[in-house]
């Protein structure tokens, strides 16, 4: 083999009382897609921030290409080559496509803004990704998975440097596809291999063991900021990484028996004609106490829709919403949530968490009026809420009051779990309530689930992990385009029979 692009020599990075990386010495090939991986909060995200310039190590250094980084200096890093598409999506949601891809550089015509060129250019950088992407719109109407899409063409820019100056040589990419739908990932992992072809090395950190086995040539696992192992994939298994991982062996997906369910309960939640101009059209279900109620779907098909509708986010909506018989006002949040309706958004940065707060107000938000009525706020109650419920979902952080962002991001969504599970939760809205989330800790949020089902919660759950849908639902709907278009139980919740629903109104107009 040639020798190292890039060689990691005894790097160590302190947060306070958290040791994020200790000692962590890993050589990377130049051309190869090289896996990180570990639990939440082992130090991956870190490593790759370090490695990009954004985190200065305490100890050790960085090379790249011969030529070692100064600590801490994006400029240094960017100059090598070095690129980072970060986990959380961290862009402007109210500039343009286009200006969030030319923020760095506006092209100008008369010392005004040149609209044109600057949408052209972003044309071009989006071309080879996803070129049906309009320049034009607003970058916080594109789901998610675009927006991630939109992050790495910003990644590949090599910003109009000459002889190759400027060009990416190794690109991190940190959870990429955990917002991508199962096709958006395929093709961002054709690209990245591709990159890989043209002598980038990429930087794959991932929790989906799929990808990894799918997509990269070696791993290197970390566990509490230390160095485990570096491994040539054809020579290593899943059950071996994950002992790596965690130190144990688990299989997170199984189904479990839970007790019977009270068939003749009455609904806890119902939900009637529920509609919305271009984006629902006349859904109606009900979820028993006890109930995990699955909701399977392409993504687009309507299923975070239907969960903001319910919660009483989408001020378009219409229909009914009735949480243990009672309707609750129609397009209240607030009125949800005192009806007992607990929300884990799809998108933890834009609709979850109050990053100007600390990790335990956080957890208290929903239920400040209420605490606060009756004079808790601050007192010895509260304070025991929280640490009771960031130790039993593990939650990683230097205090209780540390705020979300110093939080890995599994910790955040962990954070963001915790916050629902409290006895004044009747109807839980779980959207994608796993992703980012390491193999350990996801099995943990099963057990958690369904515990919350078995005290009597009706759980509605929008997944698109066939295991952890299969899996967790005890019964499930599928939409397709804004409808519900038929519902699975028993033996015919397979994987076939949700794709079929999920794509009949395709086929039927084909
Ligand atoms: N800016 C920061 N301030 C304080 N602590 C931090 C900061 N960044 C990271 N940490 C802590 O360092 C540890 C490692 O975090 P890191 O984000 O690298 O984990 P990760 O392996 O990427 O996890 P995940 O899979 O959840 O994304 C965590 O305990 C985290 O809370
Ligand atoms: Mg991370």
């Amino acid at each position: 083999m040639s020798s190292p692009f890039l060689v990691v020599e005894h790097v160590s990075k302190r947060f306070g009382p958290t040791q994020a990386l200790s000692d962590v010495s890993v050589t990377m090939m130049a051309g190869e897609v090289h896996a990180l991986m570990g639990e939440n909060g082992a130090g991956k995200s870190t490593l790759g921030k370090a490695i990009a310039g954004l985190h200065a190590p305490d100890t050790g250094r960085i090379v790249v290409g011969g030529r070692e980084l100064a600590k801490g200096s994006v400029h240094d890093a960017y100059d090598a080559g070095v690129r980072i598409v970060h986990q959380e999506l961290a862009q402007c949601p109210n500039l343009t496509v286009a200006e969030n891809l030319c923020l760095h550089a506006l092209p100008t015509r008369g010392g005004l803004l040149d609209r044109r060129a600057m949408n052209e250019r972003a044309a071009r950088l989006l071309k080879d990704l996803a070129p049906e992407i309009r320049v034009d719109a607003p970058l916080g109407t594109l789901a998610p998975g675009r927006r991630q899409i939109v992050q790495i063409a910003s990644a590949l820019d090599d910003r109009g440097g000459a002889d190759g100056a400027g060009r990416a040589k190794i690109i991190v990419f940190d959870e990429p596809t955990s917002s991508l739908s199962v096709s958006e990932a395929d093709r961002l992992i054709k690209i990245i291999r591709g990159l890989a072809a043209q002598g980038i090395l990429c930087i794959y950190v991932s929790h989906r063991m799929g990808e990894i086995f799918a997509a990269c040539d070696r791993v290197t696992v970390l566990r509490d900021g230390k160095f485990v192992a570096t491994s040539v994939i054809k020579d290593i298994n899943e059950s071996v990484l994950v002992s790596q991982m965690i130190g144990r062996t688990i299989d997170p997906a199984s189904r479990v028996q839970r007790p019977a369910l009270n068939a003749g309960a009455a609904p806890m939640l119902q939900v009637r004609g529920l509609a919305s101009p271009k984006r629902l059209s006349g859904v109606s279900l009900s979820v028993r106490p006890g109930e995990i109620l699955g909701v399977g779907g392409l993504v687009g098909s309507g299923r975070s829709e239907l969960l903001d509708a319910v919660f009483g986010l989408d001020p378009r909506a219409t229909g009914e919403v009735l949480v243990g018989g009672e309707a609750i006002p129609p397009r209240s949040p607030r009125a949800a949530i005192r009806a007992g309706v607990g929300y884990v958004p799809e998108d933890r940065r834009l609709q979850g968490l109050f990053f100007q707060l600390g990790c335990d107000e956080n957890i208290v938000m929903p239920f400040m009026g209420l605490l606060a009525r009756v004079g808790f706020r601050g007192f010895g109650g509260e304070r025991s809420l929280v640490s009771e419920r960031l130790s039993r979902f593990r939650v990683k952080t230097a205090s209780p009051a540390a705020p979300p962002g110093s939080l890995s991001g599994g910790n955040q969504q962990k954070l963001l779990i915790a916050r629902w599970m409290d006895k004044r939760t009747r109807v839980l809205l779980l959207d994608e309530p796993t992703r980012g989330i390491d193999v350990g800790t996801k099995s943990e949020i099963y057990r958690l689930v369904r515990e919350a089902a078995d005290a009597g919660l009706a759980v509605l759950l929008v997944s698109s992990e066939m295991p952890e849908l299969l899996a967790l639902s005890d019964r499930i709907v599928v939409m397709c385009e804004g409808e519900l278009t038929g519902e699975l139980t028993g033996e015919a919740m397979t994987q076939e029979n949700i794709l079929r629903l999920a794509t009949l109104k395709h086929s039927a107009s084909a």
